[in-house]
């Protein structure tokens, strides 16, 4: 019989076990109103001498998948006392026995820890991702787990944030046992055969083994790669050097403290918004879940370059056979070749078997004749940005596809709605925007035309979960989100090097806030004649004189960027930036000329003018509706453009700046504050409360 608690634990028997579920759908955090239940049903475990053991179990589709991230900014007295229940298991007088199925992640695998056993069904997954959190485990996590597994794995588990399968749980005797079967009649078995043991073993009983001062000197070292910035790992490596020295008791409370420091630390915030934004994202304001999707077996390509297998291989991956279409046998070879030894490298890293290599490249049909696309369920085209070439394809894949067929364009700037125009079907037409490498970068900018339906907006965005990608839905506009802000920040880097400020300063300016490659860098690696190209044109139909910033003179002296070995950069071994003693030259003749005295730009003065930048033309995105939310930028910028996700993105960073102070500082700097920006600093608010608002509306 099953007996409903008003908390979120249910109470049930089977014969001398008392069975406590755990009711907190979709992924039963441990939220308020967990362990109220947990505590009601260990009472019942201790006053009733009839229990002799007892079963941890979730409902639905998982077991516990940590701490409810939504109570972290709850003061401390109103959030789930997780600490609490953990405490309270590790003392019990009787056996506890954690039944897993799905995922037991951070405070889900701590509780489990602190249960005398874990039996887990083969498929289940196990972990402590606190670090992507900004934070670390805090339920004992640091100093249970290194007594289980050893300091090395337990580190490598603490620090990647990665889940391992139950099957090799049980390897490393974290799991007891793997329930092949149903899991609560196992965990039950399981739990009577174990009600005599006594002593019952207490994980927090055992000793951490394998550490060294060597180990943890590596481990220290390592994170200046692996995490760079980042707070959060520093103190999980600390927390388990103490595990391997100190009684648990002083390991726990430690802990506890360093928690809560994290916890509090802008960069756990920033982490928090992302995981948060990034599932917002999936959500399309109007668009029902009923939508009709188009399922999606067959994807056709136009485009072998480096674009082109980029995003082929994200389908080949999830076993999606491509067609890829060139117009010409040897841009048909090259693009396979690349696509091919892309897989080689990687099983050569160990990360792909060659089967598997095989196996994909089966999947991939080349061909130089478009009509072979006619049975494709999408199309993408992924050739040169020229509208009229774009506008040629589309008309003739009007011809050919199949009916229903998506046609989407992987244009980063052009307008989707005048590519759309070319066919008969323009509510087949979307823009799928990946980013280089696409077979790397986990954003896809899905942009919806004036006409594309919302079936074909529905299936893009399954597919790109299908493909893993994130798709954030945006607007058409010069650019779109990404691009658009991409370009104003250019135009300020630019800027303030006419001031006086050098290249390689305002790179290191972003650098500071945790950004793999500042404004030069990424336009060495784009290729400045891409931007030196459109700039010259957009100047001749304007009917303005020949463009002359010195950005467009570098080219000139043919340095188009790293492909060139030569950029506003120099490049001696192909992909290193060394500062250019004939970029120095050229910028002073050209100040000169031009008369401009320069003047230091100090880092400070940099960093918020870039930074900055992006946000304001985030913010002016904003209220034209080109992108739903502020987080959805942020989404865009972190998964993009290397932003890091420890700061939230641009628009979470001007949030934790205070607006305010932002508008100030682009007045201070010469820049004119978006309406919309201004307008809530002047209210006092953020950008997500922006977004709440809007989302209530
Ligand atoms: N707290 C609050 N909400 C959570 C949550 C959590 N820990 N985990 C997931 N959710 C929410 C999601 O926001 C989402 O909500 P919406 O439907 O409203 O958007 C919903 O649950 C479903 O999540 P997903 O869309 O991510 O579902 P999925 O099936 O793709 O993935 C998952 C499931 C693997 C559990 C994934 O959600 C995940 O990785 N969650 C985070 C796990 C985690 O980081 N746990 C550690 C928390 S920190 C901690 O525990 C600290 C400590 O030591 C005390």
């Amino acid at each position: 019989m099953t007996t409903a608690q008003p908390h979120k634990v249910d109470q049930s028997r089977e014969g001398d076990v008392l069975i406590l579920t755990i009711q907190n759908p979709p992924v039963n955090a441990f939220g308020v109103g967990v362990p109220e239940g947990l505590h009601a049903g260990l009472d019942t475990a201790q006053n009733d001498d009839t229990v002799r053991a007892v079963v941890i179990i979730g409902g639905g589709r998982t077991f516990v998948a940590g701490a409810d991230i939504r109570t972290f900014d709850l003061p401390r007295e109103q959030s789930p006392d997780l600490r609490g229940i953990v405490d309270r298991l590790d003392q019990f007088p009787k056996p506890t026995v954690a039944a897993i199925h799905g995922t037991a992640l951070g405070g889900g695998l701590e509780l489990a820890m602190s249960c005398t056993y874990r039996v887990a069904v083969p498929d289940a997954q196990v972990g402590l991702p606190e670090v992507k959190l900004g934070v670390l485990p805090g339920a004992g996590g640091t100093q249970r787990l290194p007594r289980v597994v050893g300091v090395q794995k337990a580190l490598d588990m603490m620090l990647s944030g990665n889940p391992i399968k139950a099957t090799e749980a049980a390897q490393l005797g974290l799991i007891d046992e793997l329930v092949d079967g149903d899991l609560l009649t196992g965990a039950v078995a399981f739990a009577r055969a174990h009600v005599d043991v006594t002593p019952l073993p207490r994980v927090s009983e055992k000793t951490a083994e394998g550490g060294s001062p060597e180990l943890f000197a590596a481990a220290r070292a390592a994170l200046g790669k692996t995490h760079k910035g980042q707070y959060s790992p520093g103190l999980i490596v600390d927390l388990t050097e103490t595990a391997t020295h100190k009684p648990f008791a002083d390991g726990y409370a430690e802990e506890g403290q360093k928690f809560m420091q994290a916890k509090d630390s802008p960069q756990s915030r920033g982490l928090r918004h992302i995981f948060f934004a990034e599932r917002e994202a999936g959500k399309i304001p109007g668009l029902g879940k009923d939508t009709p999707q188009t399922e999606i077996r067959s994807a056709g390509i136009i485009g072998a370059g480096t674009m082109g297998g980029g995003i082929a291989m994200n389908f080949l991956n999830v076993g999606i056979p491509v067609t890829i279409v060139e117009t010409t046998q040897e841009a048909l070879d090259r693009g396979l070749g690349v696509v091919r030894k892309n897989y080689e490298n990687t099983a050569k890293k160990g990360r792909m078997t060659t089967d598997d290599v095989e196996k994909r490249m089966a999947l991939l049909t080349p061909t130089l004749n478009m009509d072979d696309l006619k049975d494709a369920d999408i199309i993408i085209e992924a050739v040169f940005e020229n509208m009229d070439v774009k506008k040629e394809i589309f008309g003739k894949l009007d011809a050919i596809a199949k009916p229903g067929a998506i046609l989407a364009s992987n244009t980063s700037t052009l307008d989707v709605n005048e590519i759309a125009s070319a066919t008969k079907r323009p509510e087949s037409v979307i823009g799928l925007h990946f980013f280089s490498p696409a077979n790397v970068m986990r954003l896809l900018e899905i942009v919806r035309a004036d006409k594309t339906s919302d079936s074909v907006l529905a299936t893009s965005m399954a597919l790109a979960k299908r493909i893993r990608k994130v798709g954030v839905v945006v607007g058409v506009c010069d650019g779109f989100v990404g691009n658009r802000m991409v370009h104003r920040y250019g135009d300020e880097a630019r800027k303030m090097v006419e001031e006086g400020a050098r290249p390689q300063d305002a790179d290191a300016a972003m650098h500071t806030l945790g950004l793999p490659m500042g404004p030069f860098e990424m336009s060495d690696m784009a290729g400045l004649d891409v931007g030196y190209l459109i700039r010259q044109h957009q100047a001749k139909v304007a009917g303005q004189p020949k463009p002359d910033g010195w950005l467009d003179r570098i080219v000139e002296q043919g340095r188009k960027g790293q492909k060139t070995q030569a950029g506003i950069y120099d490049y001696p071994d192909g992909r290193k930036p060394v500062p250019a003693a004939s970029t120095d030259e050229l910028l002073s003749t050209y100040r000169q000329e031009k008369g401009l005295t320069p003047r230091e730009v100090g880092q400070d003065e940099a960093t918020k003018r870039l930074t900055y930048s992006l946000v304001n033309e985030g913010a002016q995105i904003l209220d034209e509706g080109i992108a739903q939310r502020a987080s959805d930028i942020d989404v865009i910028y972190v998964y993009g453009y290397g932003f890091p996700a420890y700061r939230g993105g641009p628009m979470k960073y001007a949030d934790e700046q205070g607006l305010k102070n932002v508008v100030a500082d682009l007045e201070k700097y010469g820049q004119t504050p978006a309406p919309l920006l201004k307008k809530l600093a002047d209210e006092g608010k953020t950008f997500a409360d922006w977004d709440k608002e809007k989302t209530r509306g």
